[in-house]
């Protein structure tokens, strides 16, 4: 499974793990060229991060892997959201305890491992990479065949972790209410990397200084219909 994880960001743009189904791997789009292209250029090394992490940790146990992504991030720059960030988000999935899980905005893995080891059994992880332009408003009409191969039990998605473009935040998420892909009480979880203003105002959102121990029972709606608590923290 953590080879899986770690592997995703080499992988095109869309792929679902499942938390115990761990060689099942879906790819629905056919960008790996134009992905690979822009992994060329500058940033954080994607490659550099898995090689040191791959070489440094203990496979098969999911902390040690956490631990060793820290590690590299203590002396490279690092696309990682971190271990403080990463225990908030532990405490939502511990929270929440979704079956399905979206993370829009995938960078080196980092993120889809502190998810998947808290998956309940047989929850799964979708995750979109965030480095083609639109790739989360392409692939959230697609997310249904995810959905419905799960025979008719799922109540839509219950957690999403977006984590990509901020100003696509507010689109994606009326885009995601319009598809009707959104468990009710679900939780939806924004990061922002501070390169740029989010179009949903922060006021609107829960911080953790508010919260520091989420409950999908809270909610504070923005976008109308989409009544599932929101939880916005800037790095
Ligand atoms: C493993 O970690 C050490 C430091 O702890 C580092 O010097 C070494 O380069 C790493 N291995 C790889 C292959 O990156």
């Amino acid at each position: 499974m953590w080879l899986i994880a770690l592997l995703v960001p080499l992988l095109p743009t869309i792929f679902m793990v499942s938390s115990h189904y761990c060689g099942k791997l879906s790819i629905l789009c056919h960008q790996a060229l134009a992905w690979a292209l822009r992994l060329v250029g500058g940033g954080p090394c994607l490659k550099s991060t898995h090689v040191f992490v791959f070489s440094n940790c203990t496979h098969g146990k999911g902390d040690s892997v956490l631990e060793t992504f820290d590690l590299y991030a203590e002396t490279h720059q690092s696309l990682c959201i971190g271990p403080h960030i990463g225990e908030i988000l532990d405490d939502v999935v511990k929270s929440v305890r979704p079956l399905w899980v979206l993370e829009l905005g995938m960078h080196c893995g980092y993120s889809s491992g502190r998810l998947l080891r808290l998956l309940p059994h047989g929850g799964r992880l979708i995750a979109v990479v965030s480095r083609f332009l639109h790739s989360s408003a392409e692939a959230i009409p697609t997310l249904h065949s995810f959905l419905e191969s799960d025979q008719g039990t799922s109540d839509g998605i219950n957690l999403v972790l977006m984590d990509h473009d901020s100003q696509q935040y507010l689109l994606d998420l009326l885009a995601l209410e319009r598809e009707e892909l959104l468990c009710p009480s679900g939780c939806t979880v924004l990061l922002n990397r501070g390169t740029k203003e989010p179009m949903i105002s922060e006021e609107s959102w829960i911080t953790p200084e508010e919260e520091s121990i989420p409950t999908a029972s809270k909610q504070k709606s923005q976008t109308g219909g989409f009544a599932n608590l929101h939880l916005y923290f800037a790095f």
